[in-house]
């Protein structure tokens, strides 16, 4: 158990109003959680200070290898003034996961919680309570070391910053465009992919740039070896519906295990729904767009949530799903996931944590 100092802001900012439009990750609130790890000494000296600038050496080794890892969860208010948070204990378990593949040390689980629910408590008032809004809460860890040389760094910051934010996307639920690249690729089994790393996310802005400049919001990346097998989506995982089957590609080592898939993937089992996590070819696809098969495509993720797709481009080719619209799948996701984080519905997986 962590002995968290706390030392509150004597000039606290304003909040965002009721009723005000949120975009996703642009402001933050007046508290950051932070700890420091020494080797030989540990992680150490968990504090609440107030959201300031931080000073680094030019020399910090995460600007220039990038040795660090990130999560994102979200805490959520309802009417009534509850707060919760949506399994953190999977964020806790994969930070370590990451850590683990890039040499940082890991973090007791039990501690990674605490540190979150202790900072979203004090900064309890910036979770906003409008429709579709929520804070998003980042963990980061980045090398701190001035040196170099190549080597995982002696020392490390944990910071957890807090973000009231509305949706991911500009368009809100409306369905997104995404561009299935084909030239350039995201990761490869033994790689970082799995992992939550900037790298992964400094790798995808090209073709997510070609994607912006086609008309498209994401790019959907193709394994790196074959570039035929459908991986991620960057900021989300991917889901079809086939025939009725739900479908979406199995966890390989190059793909994020992603909070919202593995609940994705446990609601629809529990209503009974076939599904699938496997090899899907991008001719799988290509084949079930063309014979009136694919009946819906959507991606999750914690700031995505359940995101629909309205059209995928491959090559010269540009498919649209369904009628445009969201899915009727999809919209029972969205409702099903949202209505248990914001307290609305019934729990039956003990997946709400109050705060
Ligand atoms: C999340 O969904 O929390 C993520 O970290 C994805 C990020 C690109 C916004």
């Amino acid at each position: 158990m962590l002995n968290i100092r706390i030392e509150r802001t004597a000039s606290p900012k304003e909040k965002p109003k009721k009723g005000e439009k949120l975009s996703f990750g642009h402001i933050f609130t007046d508290h950051m959680f932070v700890m420091n790890y020494t080797e030989g000494k540990g992680w150490h000296d968990p504090r609440i200070v107030p959201f300031e600038k931080i000073s680094l050496s030019p020399a910090a080794m995460v600007f220039h290898y990038g040795q660090e890892m990130f999560e994102g969860l979200k805490a959520y208010r309802d009417d009534k003034g509850n707060a919760y948070l949506f399994r953190p204990d999977m964020n806790a378990k994969r930070a370590n996961d990451s850590n683990d593949r890039l040499c940082i040390p890991r973090i007791p689980e039990e501690d990674f919680v605490q540190a979150v629910k202790e900072v979203v408590n004090v900064d309890r008032d910036w979770i906003p309570t409008d429709p579709g809004t929520s804070l998003y809460i980042r963990p980061f860890i980045i090398a701190t070391d001035e040196f170099l040389g190549v080597a995982p760094s002696k020392t490390y910051l944990f910071i957890i910053i807090l973000s009231p934010s509305g949706a991911y996307y500009e368009s809100g639920l409306a369905p997104v465009g995404i561009w299935i690249e084909d030239e350039y690729v995201r990761a490869v089994k033994g790689g970082i992919g799995f992992a939550k790393t900037g790298g992964n996310y400094a790798a995808s802005l090209i073709a997510q740039v070609k994607a912006h400049d086609g008309g498209f919001s994401q790019v959907l990346w193709l394994d790196g070896v074959h570039r035929k097998y459908i991986e991620e989506v960057g900021a989300m995982n991917i889901f079809f519906k086939i025939k009725g089957k739900i479908l979406t590609p199995m966890l390989n080592g190059s793909i994020l295990p992603g909070v919202t898939r593995n609940s994705v993937l446990q609601l629809a089992r529990h209503w009974g729904m076939d599904v699938e996590e496997r090899r899907i070819s991008v001719d799988e696809l290509l084949d079930a767009a063309h014979d009136g098969t694919l009946e819906e495509v959507f991606g999750t993720g914690t700031a995505a949530v359940v995101s629909p797709v309205g059209k995928l481009r491959f090559k010269d080719e540009i498919i649209n799903i369904g009628n445009g619209g969201i899915g009727e799948v999809t919209q029972k996701l969205y409702d099903t996931i949202t209505g248990i984080q914001w307290g609305k519905l019934d729990d039956p997986f003990g997946w709400r944590v109050t705060l």
